[in-house]
Protein backbone atom coordinates (compact mmCIF):
# COMPACT_ATOMS: atom_id res chain seq x y z
CA UNK A 1 0.00 0.00 0.00
CA UNK A 2 2.81 2.18 0.61
CA UNK A 3 4.04 2.24 -2.81
CA UNK A 4 0.38 1.86 -4.50
CA UNK A 5 0.03 5.22 -2.64
CA UNK A 6 3.47 7.02 -3.25
CA UNK A 7 2.77 6.21 -7.50
CA UNK A 8 -0.76 6.39 -8.44
CA UNK A 9 -2.85 10.34 -8.41
CA UNK A 10 -5.79 7.38 -8.02
CA UNK A 11 -4.85 4.57 -5.83
CA UNK A 12 -6.52 1.52 -5.26
CA UNK A 13 -8.17 1.03 -1.80
CA UNK A 14 -6.54 -2.24 0.66
CA UNK A 15 -9.88 -3.55 0.31
CA UNK A 16 -9.89 -3.71 -3.51
CA UNK A 17 -6.16 -5.70 -3.35
CA UNK A 18 -8.02 -7.98 -0.87
CA UNK A 19 -10.71 -8.40 -2.92
CA UNK A 20 -8.09 -9.40 -5.77
CA UNK A 21 -7.17 -12.48 -3.79
CA UNK A 22 -10.30 -14.41 -4.29
CA UNK A 23 -10.45 -13.01 -8.16
CA UNK A 24 -9.44 -16.24 -9.92
CA UNK A 25 -8.35 -14.26 -13.45
CA UNK A 26 -5.61 -12.13 -11.22
CA UNK A 27 -2.29 -12.69 -10.54
CA UNK A 28 -0.09 -10.29 -9.06
CA UNK A 29 4.00 -10.38 -8.52
CA UNK A 30 6.28 -8.80 -6.00
CA UNK A 31 9.65 -7.70 -6.37
CA UNK A 32 11.86 -8.49 -3.74
CA UNK A 33 15.13 -6.71 -3.04
CA UNK A 34 17.21 -8.08 0.25
CA UNK A 35 14.01 -9.25 1.53
CA UNK A 36 11.98 -6.30 1.13
CA UNK A 37 8.78 -5.52 -1.53
CA UNK A 38 9.51 -2.68 -3.57
CA UNK A 39 7.68 -3.16 -6.38
CA UNK A 40 4.34 -4.57 -7.88
CA UNK A 41 2.62 -5.91 -10.38
CA UNK A 42 -0.72 -7.02 -11.77
CA UNK A 43 -2.24 -9.21 -14.43
CA UNK A 44 -6.00 -10.00 -15.33
CA UNK A 45 -5.93 -12.85 -17.86
CA UNK A 46 -9.54 -13.37 -19.28
CA UNK A 47 -9.91 -16.21 -21.70
CA UNK A 48 -7.63 -14.75 -25.24
CA UNK A 49 -7.07 -10.99 -23.56
CA UNK A 50 -4.84 -10.35 -20.54
CA UNK A 51 -4.87 -6.57 -18.77
CA UNK A 52 -2.41 -4.79 -16.54
CA UNK A 53 -4.15 -3.91 -13.67
CA UNK A 54 -1.08 -1.83 -12.08
CA UNK A 55 2.85 -1.92 -11.82
CA UNK A 56 4.60 0.42 -9.65
CA UNK A 57 8.37 -0.03 -8.41
CA UNK A 58 9.16 2.27 -5.26
CA UNK A 59 10.60 5.54 -5.92
CA UNK A 60 14.09 4.93 -4.68
CA UNK A 61 14.59 1.67 -6.74
CA UNK A 62 13.45 2.78 -9.91
CA UNK A 63 15.16 3.26 -13.25
CA UNK A 64 17.34 -0.11 -12.84
CA UNK A 65 15.15 -2.20 -14.78
CA UNK A 66 12.43 -3.90 -12.07
CA UNK A 67 9.72 -2.21 -13.71
CA UNK A 68 10.96 -4.27 -16.70
CA UNK A 69 11.84 -7.40 -15.20
CA UNK A 70 8.41 -7.30 -13.69
CA UNK A 71 6.30 -6.49 -16.91
CA UNK A 72 8.27 -9.32 -18.91
CA UNK A 73 7.03 -11.54 -15.96
CA UNK A 74 3.49 -10.90 -16.06
CA UNK A 75 3.74 -11.31 -19.90
CA UNK A 76 5.05 -14.84 -18.96
CA UNK A 77 2.01 -15.50 -17.44
CA UNK A 78 -0.08 -13.99 -20.05
CA UNK A 79 1.30 -16.37 -22.10
CA UNK A 80 1.04 -19.19 -20.20
CA UNK A 81 -2.62 -18.96 -19.93
CA UNK A 82 -2.63 -18.50 -23.71
CA UNK A 83 -3.50 -14.97 -23.71
CA UNK A 84 -3.01 -13.28 -27.49
CA UNK A 85 -2.61 -9.66 -26.58
CA UNK A 86 -2.28 -7.63 -23.20
CA UNK A 87 -3.81 -4.62 -23.12
CA UNK A 88 -3.08 -1.52 -20.63
CA UNK A 89 -4.29 1.86 -19.83
CA UNK A 90 -1.66 4.71 -19.70
CA UNK A 91 -1.97 9.06 -18.61
CA UNK A 92 -0.21 10.82 -21.51
CA UNK A 93 1.35 12.53 -18.72
CA UNK A 94 3.14 9.37 -17.71
CA UNK A 95 6.29 9.60 -19.51
CA UNK A 96 8.52 7.01 -17.45
CA UNK A 97 5.39 4.08 -18.41
CA UNK A 98 5.24 5.03 -21.87
CA UNK A 99 9.08 4.85 -22.19
CA UNK A 100 9.11 1.14 -20.35
CA UNK A 101 5.86 0.05 -22.58
CA UNK A 102 7.20 1.04 -26.00
CA UNK A 103 10.63 -0.33 -24.99
CA UNK A 104 8.83 -3.66 -24.65
CA UNK A 105 6.45 -3.66 -27.40
CA UNK A 106 2.88 -1.89 -26.73
CA UNK A 107 1.44 0.20 -29.28
CA UNK A 108 -1.23 2.70 -28.94
CA UNK A 109 -4.17 1.48 -29.79
CA UNK A 110 -7.24 3.37 -28.23
CA UNK A 111 -7.95 6.28 -25.74
CA UNK A 112 -10.25 6.82 -22.88
CA UNK A 113 -11.79 9.80 -23.03
CA UNK A 114 -12.07 11.53 -19.35
CA UNK A 115 -10.51 8.28 -17.91
CA UNK A 116 -8.79 9.30 -14.74
CA UNK A 117 -11.56 11.08 -12.38
CA UNK A 118 -8.73 13.08 -10.46
CA UNK A 119 -8.00 15.64 -13.44
CA UNK A 120 -10.44 14.21 -15.94
CA UNK A 121 -7.05 13.00 -17.95
CA UNK A 122 -7.49 10.87 -20.92
CA UNK A 123 -6.14 7.21 -21.33
CA UNK A 124 -3.86 5.69 -23.93
CA UNK A 125 -4.89 2.15 -24.37
CA UNK A 126 -1.74 0.33 -25.45
CA UNK A 127 -1.05 -3.36 -26.47
CA UNK A 128 1.18 -5.96 -27.25
CA UNK A 129 0.03 -8.73 -29.56
CA UNK A 130 1.94 -11.63 -28.28
CA UNK A 131 0.88 -14.27 -31.75
C1 LIG B 1 6.72 3.10 -14.68
C2 LIG B 1 7.64 2.43 -13.66
C3 LIG B 1 6.94 1.16 -13.17
C4 LIG B 1 8.96 2.06 -14.33
O1 LIG B 1 9.71 1.29 -13.43
P1 LIG B 1 11.34 1.30 -13.47
O2 LIG B 1 11.81 0.21 -12.58
O3 LIG B 1 11.83 2.67 -13.22
O4 LIG B 1 11.57 0.92 -15.02
P2 LIG B 1 12.90 0.31 -15.66
O5 LIG B 1 14.08 0.71 -14.86
O6 LIG B 1 12.69 -1.14 -15.88
O7 LIG B 1 12.93 1.07 -17.05
C5 LIG B 1 12.25 0.62 -18.20
C6 LIG B 1 12.55 1.54 -19.36
O8 LIG B 1 11.92 2.81 -19.14
C7 LIG B 1 12.90 3.86 -19.09
N1 LIG B 1 12.50 4.77 -18.01
C8 LIG B 1 12.03 4.43 -16.76
N2 LIG B 1 11.80 5.54 -16.06
C9 LIG B 1 12.11 6.59 -16.86
C10 LIG B 1 12.10 7.99 -16.68
N3 LIG B 1 11.68 8.55 -15.52
N4 LIG B 1 12.49 8.77 -17.70
C11 LIG B 1 12.89 8.24 -18.88
N5 LIG B 1 12.95 6.89 -19.12
C12 LIG B 1 12.57 6.10 -18.11
C13 LIG B 1 14.19 3.18 -18.76
O9 LIG B 1 15.30 3.93 -19.23
C14 LIG B 1 14.05 1.87 -19.48
O10 LIG B 1 14.35 2.05 -20.85
P3 LIG B 1 15.18 0.95 -21.68
O11 LIG B 1 14.25 -0.23 -21.78
O12 LIG B 1 15.43 1.61 -22.98
O13 LIG B 1 16.38 0.64 -20.86
C15 LIG B 1 7.94 3.38 -12.47
O14 LIG B 1 8.36 4.63 -12.97
C16 LIG B 1 6.78 3.61 -11.53
O15 LIG B 1 6.53 2.83 -10.61
N6 LIG B 1 6.00 4.70 -11.77
C17 LIG B 1 4.85 5.01 -10.94
C18 LIG B 1 3.71 4.05 -11.19
C19 LIG B 1 3.30 4.03 -12.65
O16 LIG B 1 3.26 5.05 -13.32
N7 LIG B 1 2.96 2.82 -13.15
C20 LIG B 1 2.52 2.63 -14.50
C21 LIG B 1 1.10 3.02 -14.59
S1 LIG B 1 0.46 2.85 -16.24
Amino acid sequence: MHIERESFPLPWSKESYLGELSNNFASYLVCDYEGEIVGFGGIWVIFEEAHITNVAIAKDYRQQGRGKLLMNKLEGIARDKKAVRILLEVRPSNNAAQIMYNGLGFVPTGLRKKYYSDNDEDAIIMTKFLY
